[in-house]
């Protein structure tokens, strides 16, 4: 349906747009239940900034209430070659600083802008979303942790991960590294992040990074249609089990027992208290 179909170019339209856009490089469009967020900065292999990570943050403050499930792509071959490189260098990326002024600030500083930036990736993990990267070309560093901070990741067969901040001289810094430690375990996190490998398609989907591995040219068709799987389930049934299963890691049996009960009964009041 036209009119219940809302396009927004650059993201959330009064929001984003004063993220200066182009820095962003974003694109946010919302159809229905289906909210696609683009990296579309394809030249630059969409690299990274500190207003990309501000747009991801509007977007999540105000996604609409009716979404269900949020798409996360990037335009061209790589889906993201991760932080803007002119943030190593003295000049920076323009009104957005470089790493060496950023230095300079005191440690509460660095850690609030590092907090600002995190809030672009953490929101989608919000029990009322899932959240599907689809990642195809490279995936470094920012790119990496973005794939990372959604809740499933369908790859094509061209997928190259790179957790590279650690060459660089980083840590990485984005909420990758739960996830990730969290998907693969504590070993192979060490062994991913620490030597800076890449991790290609067939590794990704043994270790459990990736969900599916399809052709590069199947991509698409394949997010579209675990889109259509995960609609077909009851929307506050689905929340009520996203939930669960994000709190399971940190109860024991019995407490993750008791908060099945609870959620159950809230189900059964809701579907059958009249
Ligand atoms: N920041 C800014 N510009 C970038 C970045 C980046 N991270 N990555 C690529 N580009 C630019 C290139 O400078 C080039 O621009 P130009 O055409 O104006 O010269 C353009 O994107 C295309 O890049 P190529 O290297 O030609 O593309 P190719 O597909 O051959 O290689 C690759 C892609 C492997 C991703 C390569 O560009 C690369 O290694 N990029 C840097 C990756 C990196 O170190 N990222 C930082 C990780 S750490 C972190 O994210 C915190």
């Amino acid at each position: 349906m036209a009119e219940a179909r809302a396009r927004q170019r650059g993201g959330n339209a009064e929001d984003v747009s004063a993220e200066r856009p182009t820095e962003a490089g974003l694109r946010f469009e919302v159809d229905g239940e289906i909210a696609t967020i683009t990296l579309d900065r394809p030249e630059k292999r969409n690299a990274q900034t500190f207003a990309t990570w501000s747009a991801l943050a509007r977007i999540g403050e105000n996604l609409p209430g009716q979404v269900r499930v949020v798409v996360v792509k990037g335009e061209g071959p790589s889906f993201s070659a991760g932080i803007d490189l002119r943030m190593f260098t003295p000049e920076g990326v323009p009104g957005q600083g470089s790493f060496s002024s950023a230095a300079t600030n005191g440690d509460t500083d660095i850690a609030q802008s590092v907090s600002k930036a995190q809030a672009g990736f953490l929101w989608l993990r919000r029990p009322e979303i899932v959240s599907i990267a689809a990642v195809q070309g490279h995936a470094i560093g920012a790119g990496f942790q973005l794939a990372l901070s959604c809740d499933l990741r369908i790859v094509a067969d061209d997928v190259k991960f790179c957790m590279k901040e650690p060459a660089l001289g980083l840590v990485p810094d984005l909420t990758g590294t739960k996830p990730l430690v969290e998907l693969v375990g504590l070993a192979k996190a060490i062994d991913i992040c620490l030597t800076a490998r890449t991790v290609y398609a067939d590794e990704a989907m043994r270790i459990g990074l990736a969900e599916n591995v399809v052709a590069g040219s199947d991509l698409e068709q394949a997010v579209r249609d675990k889109v259509a799987e995960l609609l077909s389930t009851n929307r506050d049934a689905a929340i009520a089990t996203k939930r669960l299963l994000q709190g399971a890691h940190g109860r024991s049996l019995e407490e993750q027992c008791a908060a099945e009960g609870r959620e159950q009964a809230a189900r059964l009041k809701a579907l059958f208290g009249g």
